[in-house]
């Protein structure tokens, strides 16, 4: 009955606004002879004060006369009890933006949870928070509030939850905490907190979750806390706190999560923990925490992840590590941890990451580790390991990582390590491996880092590891390899550091950049390299001097004139015969290039291949307008006035002529293909000795060298940049979803973006790279550019729309950014990546323009946004391209903060 007439006065009431028409402030002193009118009214305020950018989810806050809906079933985010009276704000993730100073909290006298979680509020946490009397559950984490945490928040007695991480909140936690007694979660993480962690926190007994990483919290952890029982996960990794952890910590034993890394505790790990079995992950690395590991820790059997790593532990590793079937990660690295390796370790199947380095353990690797089916990283370096290196690891497929370094392995490496498909990092280096580097290592067609330096190893370089297309860093130095440096390596175009010093190599130095730009003590002590690069020798000036030494001054006058002779006689024999090998050889490729040439111009394919090498004048270099992964790109001017781009294919051998035969009819499928943003293909011609694709030609240029250059990158503003971006993604949804079958297009970069005289994009060779590597299960290294890869493409995954959505995500980048973001993505990618996060997304736009403002800053910040969204390491979370181009084309959201305040985290 009481709920009836309080709903009818409310109504009334309403009614009665509606009649009066409502000036604002004829509402608010009407409002306020009800209940609840004091709480709308108050809430009305505190939208009113909020910033005008804010989102329009609260509109349905008002009183709109024709709407006679109680705003208990109308207003967002509001829920009442049956009186009419507020109980529960829910205002998460509503882009709200302003401050709480006018949010009146003593008209809610009855309010359970306010939840204004993840906006961008501002300013401090009113003292008069406090008035919430009634309050269980307040959330304001994720906003940007500053100030202090108010002391009168110890007066929220009825506070189940307190979430005020990931702010700006700094000052010390207030004593009065300990009031709340009846608190079960408390997250401070990820503010500027600072001081000691009152010992008043001891008082609230129902705490099960404590969250303080990632705040410059110091002085040492209260006694006290060893009083909280209910306590299951406890964290304060990030911080500056010392001393020595309390004697109890798992005292209720229901501890699931315990971090304190990276801090300065000193002493011994907590006694209870030796029975804690309720651990599941367990965090000290970072500290100068001692005790002998053998005795402190005990049996886990639901243990997932333990980092011990930097610190001082000593002892030796127990057996019973292996009982603890749950464990994925075991990290102890940099510790004083001496004795064998217990092979009883190869019990923990799920083992994926082992990392005991840097201590000093000793004896052999045992065999076992080969079980660990599912290891992906094993870091075995700079410890005292003997013996050699059991061929059983070669089971472990899923390896990604294995640094055996400073060690004293002996015995040749085996063979048997060519069998780590998804191997990136390798690192034998500084041990007392014997023997030749076996072949086998040039299969590891993922490996990005090979060090197998300070070692004994002999004999020649096996020329399978040009084979190594992903190879970035490569040290062979100081070991006694001897012979060439295999020509293979010329192909290795991934290689950015080569140290191959110290050795006794000979002969040229591959033709390859990173042998090119070696520093001189790369290369030096060897027994002669030579090549044409700032630190060496030429070819040619060596072999006078060797020639010169051998020689007496006497015999040279007579032998050299002599030799000229002969040379010269060579020269011309040579040419005459390349002359008429060359004319046999056209008469040849004419015979078979009628098969192989589609045209769909008019002409028929014998004509066009003779009209092409007319007018490249035999691909001669003057034409040369661009090089790319596959081939070389020439500019034809045809008789017919026309222009064409030519794109010649590297040499093929065998096979791959082969492969070009039976996929013409593809390329013909691929000529069918018509977009405004895809360059035109006309044509396609092989044969033995030329293979080539004939193109529409633009003068733009590719997108690559616009960026490159100052003057053109300038003249590509953010407008036409948008507008670029948008070209690419409709070109996209048009290979990916209005093709049948779908191209997938799989070496989207800057290089194959070209542009037309009005700056207008079109995306360039696509299908090449299926045309070329028709086993599309396989990753070779001209399918896609470095830089570009989609990461599971590293892992063996199949090529499909996702991989070129990726590079999409790249390209979008580099061309707000204005160069790749190379470095950007690597940084994103390390463990490290949070402070990455708070960067801010003006500092990464490219600073050659100014910076975007009003729609176009719009733009830009949404077009970032998605590019971070194409950039998901899962497939399967990235938007397909038609959503992108939808999205692209859609109404873009206003911005809520100025675009110095956008941090990277609001993108990601
Ligand atoms: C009242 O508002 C609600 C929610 O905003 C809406 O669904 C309803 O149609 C409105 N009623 C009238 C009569 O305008
Ligand atoms: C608020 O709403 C969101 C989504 O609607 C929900 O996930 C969250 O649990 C709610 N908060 C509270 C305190 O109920
Ligand atoms: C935060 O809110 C935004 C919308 O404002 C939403 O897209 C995002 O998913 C939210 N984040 C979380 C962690 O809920
Ligand atoms: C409301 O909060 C203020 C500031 O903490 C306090 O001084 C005042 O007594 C409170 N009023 C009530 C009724 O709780
Ligand atoms: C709250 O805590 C403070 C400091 O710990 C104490 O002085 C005060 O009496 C407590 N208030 C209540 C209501 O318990
Ligand atoms: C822990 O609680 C007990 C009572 O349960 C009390 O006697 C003791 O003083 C408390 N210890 C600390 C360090 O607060
Ligand atoms: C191991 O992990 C699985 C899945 O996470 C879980 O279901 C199981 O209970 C755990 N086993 C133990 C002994 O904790
Ligand atoms: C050596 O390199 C320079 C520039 O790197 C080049 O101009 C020159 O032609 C090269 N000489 C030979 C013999 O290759």
């Amino acid at each position: 009955m009481a709920s009836f007439i309080q709903i009818v006065k409310l109504k009334v009431l309403l009614f009665v606004i509606a009649l009066l028409s409502s000036s604002s402030v004829a509402v608010f002193a009407s409002l306020a002879n009800s209940e609840n009118g004091q709480e709308l009214e108050a809430l009305l305020k505190w939208k009113d004060s909020l910033d005008k950018s804010s989102s329009d989810l609260l509109s349905s806050w008002d009183f709109s006369p024709s709407n006679d809906t109680s705003p208990c079933d109308r207003w967002f985010g509001i829920t009442c009890d049956k009186f009419g009276s507020i109980i529960h704000i829910n205002l998460t993730n509503s882009q709200l933006k302003g401050t709480l100073q006018n949010f009146n909290f003593i008209s809610f006298p009855n309010l359970l949870s306010l939840d204004l979680s993840n906006n961008s509020l501002y300013g401090t946490i009113p003292t008069h928070i406090s008035n919430l009397s009634e309050l269980s559950y307040l959330d304001f984490s994720a906003n940007n509030l500053n100030g202090f945490i108010p002391e009168s928040v110890g007066n929220l007695a009825n506070l189940n939850i307190l979430y005020l991480n990931n702010n700006q909140l700094s000052g010390s936690i207030p004593p009065t905490i300990g009031n709340l007694t009846k608190l079960t979660g408390l997250h401070l993480s990820l503010n500027h907190l600072t001081g000691h962690i009152p010992k008043e926190v001891g008082r609230m007994t129902s705490l099960t979750d404590l969250k303080l990483p990632m705040n410059n919290l110091s002085g040492q952890l209260p006694a006290e806390i060893s009083n909280l029982t209910a306590m299951k996960i406890l964290l304060m990794g990030t911080n500056r706190l010392s001393g020595y952890l309390p004697d109890r910590i798992c005292s209720g034993g229901l501890l699931e999560r315990l971090s304190v890394h990276t801090n300065h505790f000193v002493g011994p790990i907590p006694k209870d923990l030796k029975n804690c079995s309720s651990l599941v992950r367990v965090r000290f690395e970072e500290n100068q925490l001692i005790g002998n590991i053998s005795e402190v820790f005990g049996v886990y059997p639901n243990l997932n992840y333990i980092d011990l790593s930097y610190n001082k532990f000593v002892g030796k590793l127990l057996r019973n590590w292996g009982l603890s079937h749950n464990l994925t990660s075991f990290k102890i690295s940099n510790n004083k941890i001496v004795g064998p390796i217990p092979a009883e370790l190869a019990k923990a199947t799920n083992l994926q990451i082992l990392d005991l380095s840097a201590n000093q353990l000793a004896g052999r690797i045992p065999k076992e580790l080969g079980g660990l089916a599912l290891l992906f990283s094993l870091e075995l370096n700079d410890n005292k390991l003997l013996g050699s290196v059991p061929t059983e690891l070669g089971f472990l497929s899923d390896l990604a990582k294995l640094n055996l370094a400073a060690n004293r392995l002996s015995g040749s490496i085996p063979g048997q390590l060519g069998q780590f498909s998804k191997l990136l990092y390798l690192n034998l280096s500084n041990n007392w491996f014997t023997g030749k580097i076996p072949f086998q290592i040039g299969r590891l067609g993922s490996l990005q880092n090979l060090d197998l330096s300070l070692n004994l190893l002999t004999g020649e370089i096996p020329s399978e590891l040009g084979l190594l297309k992903s190879l970035e860093n490569f040290n062979l130095s100081h070991n006694q390899l001897s012979g060439y440096i295999p020509t293979t390596f010329d192909e290795m175009l991934s290689l950015t550091t080569v140290d191959v010093s110290y050795n006794m190599l000979a002969g040229p130095l591959p033709s390859n950049i990173a042998f090119r730009r070696a520093p001189a003590e790369a290369l030096e002590h060897n027994k002669g390299l030579c090549g044409n690069t700032t630190a060496m020798e030429t070819c040619r000036t060596m072999v006078k001097k060797s020639k010169g030494k051998l020689s007496k001054k006497v015999l040279m006058s007579i032998v050299a004139p002599l030799l000229a002779t002969l040379i010269l006689l060579f020269i011309i024999a040579a040419t005459l015969f390349t002359r008429s090998r060359s004319a046999k050889n056209m008469i040849e490729t004419r015979e078979q290039e009628k098969e192989n040439c589609f045209t769909i111009w008019g002409f028929d394919g014998k004509l066009m291949h003779e009209c092409i090498i007319q007018a490249t004048e035999d691909f001669n270099s003057k034409y040369c307008i661009g090089k790319g992964g596959s081939g070389s790109v020439y500019r034809a001017k045809l008789p017919t006035g026309q222009v064409v781009a030519v794109k010649k294919l590297h040499e093929l051998d065998d096979d791959e002529v082969a492969n070009l035969k039976s996929f013409s009819n593809e390329v013909n499928a691929l000529t069918e293909v018509k977009h405004r943003n895809i360059v035109k293909l006309y044509g396609f011609c092989s044969h033995a000795k030329y293979s080539f694709l004939v193109y529409e030609y633009l003068e733009g240029g590719s997108l690559a060298k616009i960026l490159k250059r100052e003057v053109k990158a300038r003249e590509l503003d953010w407008n036409k940049r948008i507008q670029v971006v948008k070209a690419v993604a409709n070109a996209l949804t048009y290979m990916h979803h209005e093709c049948f079958p779908p191209v997938i297009h799989r070496d989207i970069s800057s290089n194959n973006i070209l542009l037309d005289s009005e700056y207008e994009a079109r995306v360039s060779d696509f299908g090449t790279a299926r045309i070329l590597n028709p086993d599309s299960s396989k990753l070779t290294s001209f399918a896609g550019t470095v830089g570009y890869f989609a990461p599971e493409l590293a892992y063996g995954m199949e090529a499909n729309e996702k991989c070129d959505v990726y590079s999409y995500g790249v390209l979008t980048l580099e061309i707000i950014m204005g160069k790749h973001p190379e470095d950007l993505l690597l940084s994103l990618s390390l463990p490290t990546s949070i402070t990455t996060h708070r960067i801010s997304l003006k500092d990464l736009l490219d600073h050659r323009l100014p910076p975007p403002i009003d729609q176009v800053a719009e733009e830009v910040v949404f077009t970032a946004k998605l590019a971070f969204s194409c950039l998901h390491t899962s497939p399967q979370f990235r938007p397909t391209m038609q959503q992108v181009s939808h999205q692209l084309s859609a109404q873009k959201p206003p911005l809520l903060d100025p675009l110095d305040m956008i941090k990277l985290e609001k993108l990601l």
